[in-house]
């Protein structure tokens, strides 16, 4: 039976699964990075699609925006059979040399939020990236992007893009933590729970320090995404 959300059958959705936030970036991933893509999904504008890269299936589903809604979108796409997840997104860097285009490698992510502390019940718990995902996304950058700084750690997924709080940078890079953003945390908590792999790759979009927050421009974010989306097909084909 049809998932509620991902409205699609069993077949529909490659095992290796491309995850946006963005519905407009999904569409421009399946229409500018896939062979013969083919929309899978519309319901509530959450548009997924599938297609192939280098001859082999491949899948692009947006997630929305944070972890509530990342979560139902993990659930329904492991249902649908999905093996090898990879969030592609942006976020706000922490780290102080970090410039707007940087990519991140994510191992963990701290869970700053509500969703991944419903799922385990407020224990202590660690969401990571799956080791698999995060070899191939460091190998594959070595080899199609060497010039491309990057960062290779650990970020937070906060329930807030506006935080109230004074000076995150200081003391989320106190912690050595790279990065924020809103979905991935809860992305490899369900990937772990049913057995499957995660990982996540981000451009940064903002810096933000005590100073106060710089914003990409629109022309550079679509240069620096687009150099993301092929080393995470790339990333992805490594798992074939
Ligand atoms: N905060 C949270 N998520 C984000 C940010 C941010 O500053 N930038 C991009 N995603």
């Amino acid at each position: 039976m049809s998932p509620v959300h991902v409205r699609a059958e069993p077949g529909d959705f490659a095992e290796n699964v491309l995850m946006p936030g963005d519905p407009r970036r999904a569409k421009y991933i399946a229409e500018n990075f896939f062979e013969e893509a083919k929309l899978v999904t519309e319901e509530r504008g959450m548009l997924g699609y599938t297609g192939t890269y280098k001859g082999n299936p491949v899948s692009v589903q947006t997630t929305g925006m944070g972890c509530p809604s990342a979560a139902i979108i993990t659930e329904e796409l492991v249902r649908l059979g999905a093996k090898n997840l990879l969030r592609v997104g942006t976020c706000g860097g922490y780290h102080p040399e970090m410039e707007l285009g940087d990519l991140v490698i994510a191992t963990a992510a701290t869970a700053q939020d509500g969703t991944v502390s419903s799922i385990t019940q407020g224990i202590p718990y660690a969401p990571a990236a799956h080791f698999d995902l995060v070899h191939a996304a460091y190998h594959a950058a070595q080899r199609i992007a060497p010039d491309h700084t990057r960062y290779v750690g650990p970020i937070v997924s906060s329930d807030l893009f506006y935080d109230p709080e004074e000076d995150p940078q200081e003391l989320w890079n106190s912690l050595g933590v790279l990065a924020v953003e809103m979905e991935a945390a809860v992305i490899f908590t369900l990937a772990a729970m049913h057995g499957v792999k995660a990982g996540c790759l981000l451009t940064v979009s903002d810096t933000i320090a005590a100073a106060g927050v710089e914003r990409i421009e629109d022309s550079s974010l679509k240069n620096a995404v687009d150099s993301m989306m092929e080393l995470a097909l790339e990333t992805l084909d490594a798992l074939n």
